[in-house]
């Protein structure tokens, strides 16, 4: 057999043996807001959700390739959308991605990869035509859950529909003092959870992007303007829409890359400027971090504020304590001449 005949031959083998490998544009061809396309909701499946990741670093495929494989392999997935937002990523690279992520997926959920139509953060929580499920996971592709953990969110989501579910919150509060609402972490109390990991229902994706008049087009500009503040103003959509605060879920293991209590993170605000065409400086250790942070509190401080004075109201309400997946009594016992946990 002449070679291009092989080829020929073991290309058809490649797509019989992954029907999976998607690479869609699905967000270009069709407007995600046309009403005639929402799907009934009655149709959307209760017992699964859809996992949206965000992708940006090519340095950070190998771990997104591992959080998507753990997330396809639950039998609580039905699909995996890798939402690529890094416009200057060439398209063979995303076609290698689809490849390898559609070879590593060992579930019955398979994985797509999307390339966003633009760099907006608003992007991320468009209601797209391919989730065909009631709840939606958003996450970021530098946190590693462990599946226990997941599941157990997901089953709280399912006693809480309305709700929104994390592993991860914040706070908005006034500052007296200068009379302004503020961005801020409490420890005992917290409004808004972030997009690091959060579980909220499909429907919202559709008030986000799609309802809401001309405060939500000046508010989702706010976010393009700000490049930052996508995860607040969605805590203000499902607040508003409750009138109650999300729920904050205990995880097991959760790694979180991001995390600027790593030795080598990768900080978030890295990321928004990676938005601007900057790789993140992964591994780099960064001297004024902290002063970084202050600025990015500040920022989210300044979108917090925005989105009061547009709404003409403050929808964020505050939630206390966390549900954790164990009523065990977990005590300290003497073992071996140490003092351990009873259980271990
Ligand atoms: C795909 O997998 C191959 C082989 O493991 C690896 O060399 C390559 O870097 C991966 N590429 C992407 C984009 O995931």
């Amino acid at each position: 057999m002449s070679s291009p005949a092989i080829a020929i031959i073991f290309l058809l083998s490649l797509l019989e043996l992954h029907p999976v490998l998607v690479l869609s544009r699905d967000t270009n061809s069709a407007d995600p807001c046309d009403s005639t396309m929402k799907r009934d909701p009655r149709t959307l499946r209760p017992d699964q959700i859809t996992v949206l990741i965000n992708g940006y670093s090519e340095s950070r495929i190998p771990l997104l390739q591992s959080i998507s494989a753990t997330y396809s392999a639950s039998p609580l997935v039905s699909t995996v959308l890798v939402l690529w937002g890094n416009p200057s990523t060439p398209h063979h690279v995303l076609t290698q991605l689809a490849h390898n992520l559609s070879i590593s997926s060992f579930g019955s959920a398979s994985i797509s990869v999307v390339r966003q139509p633009s760099s907006s953060l608003n992007a991320r929580f468009l209601p797209r035509a391919s989730i065909g499920t009631r709840a939606v996971l958003i996450c970021d592709d530098d946190v590693e859950v462990d599946p226990k953990s997941f599941e157990f969110a997901v089953r709280i989501w399912a006693s809480n529909p309305d709700r929104m579910i994390g592993f991860f919150a914040r706070s908005h509060d006034l500052d007296l003092s200068r009379k302004e609402w503020i961005y801020t972490v409490h420890p005992d109390r917290y409004s808004i959870i972030l997009t690091k990991f959060m579980i909220l229902k499909s429907d919202y994706l559709h008030k986000y992007s799609c309802q809401g008049g001309p405060q939500m087009i000046e508010l989702r500009r706010t976010v393009d303007e700000m490049c930052n503040c996508e995860d607040i103003l969605m805590n203000f959509v499902v607040a508003d829409a409750t009138n109650a605060g999300p729920i904050l879920v205990a995880a097991e293991r959760v790694r979180d890359y991001g995390d600027a209590r790593n030795d080598n993170h990768i900080d978030g605000d890295d990321k928004r400027l990676g938005l601007k065409g900057v790789e993140s400086k992964k591994g780099v250790k960064d001297v004024g971090l902290s002063s970084r942070r202050r600025e990015h509190r500040k920022r989210r401080g300044q979108c917090i504020r925005k989105f009061h004075k547009v709404l003409g109201k403050m929808p964020l309400r505050y939630s206390y304590g966390k549900v954790v997946n164990s009523v065990g009594e977990q005590g300290l016992c003497q073992k071996g001449g140490k003092l351990v946990f009873c259980d271990h």
